[in-house]
C-alpha cells in the first residue's frame, strides 16, 4: 500500500463508521427533518386557529385578507423595526405581542417548542 492508498482506505473506514454510528442514512435524516417540520407546521395550525382565551380572537380571524393578511413572506422582513415596540423585533416578539395584545392569551416562551410552530406555520402561509 502506497501512503496515498492507506490514507483513502481509512478516510473510507471513517465514512462508514460515521455512517454506521449516527443511527441514519443521509436520506433517512431527510424524511426526519421533513417529518420534524410538519409536526410543528401540523401544531402551529391549531395554534393559529385557535382562541386563546374565552370569546377571544384567533390569529386567523384578523390576518385571512385586506392589509392584514399574513404570508410567510411578510414574517421573512423580521427582524424589523416595530412601530409599537418603537424598536426592532424578532418575529416571534411580534407573534407574542399578538398574543398577549390582540388574541387575549399568554406570552409563549421564546424559542419554545409552540412558538416555534406557530412560527413555523405562518411561514408556510401563502
Ligand atoms: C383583532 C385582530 C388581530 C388578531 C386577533 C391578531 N392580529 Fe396580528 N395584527 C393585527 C393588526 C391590526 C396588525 C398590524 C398592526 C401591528 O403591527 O401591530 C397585526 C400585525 C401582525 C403581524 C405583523 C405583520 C407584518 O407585516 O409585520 C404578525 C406577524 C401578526 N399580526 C401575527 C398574529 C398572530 C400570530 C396572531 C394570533 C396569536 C394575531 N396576529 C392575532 C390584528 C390582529
Amino acid at each position: 500500500m502506497t501512503p496515498r492508498t492507506r490514507l483513502l482506505t481509512l478516510f473510507l473506514c471513517f465514512v462508514f463508521a460515521a455512517t454506521f454510528f449516527s443511527g441514519s442514512t443521509p436520506a433517512e435524516g431527510d424524511a426526519k427533518a421533513d417529518e420534524a417540520l410538519a409536526e410543528a407546521v401540523k401544531e402551529g395550525k391549531k395554534l393559529y386557529f385557535k382562541s386563546w382565551r374565552k370569546g377571544g380572537k384567533s390569529c386567523r380571524a384578523c390576518h385571512t385578507r385586506g392589509p392584514n393578511k399574513l404570508t410567510g413572506e411578510r414574517l421573512k422582513e423580521y427582524p424589523k423595526y416595530d412601530k409599537i415596540f418603537r424598536k426592532v423585533v424578532s418575529a416571534q416578539q411580534k407573534l407574542n405581542q399578538m398574543i398577549k395584545g390582540k388574541s387575549g392569551g399568554e406570552e409563549l416562551e421564546l424559542g419554545s417548542e409552540e412558538l416555534n410552530a406557530l412560527e413555523a406555520y405562518i411561514s408556510t402561509l401563502k
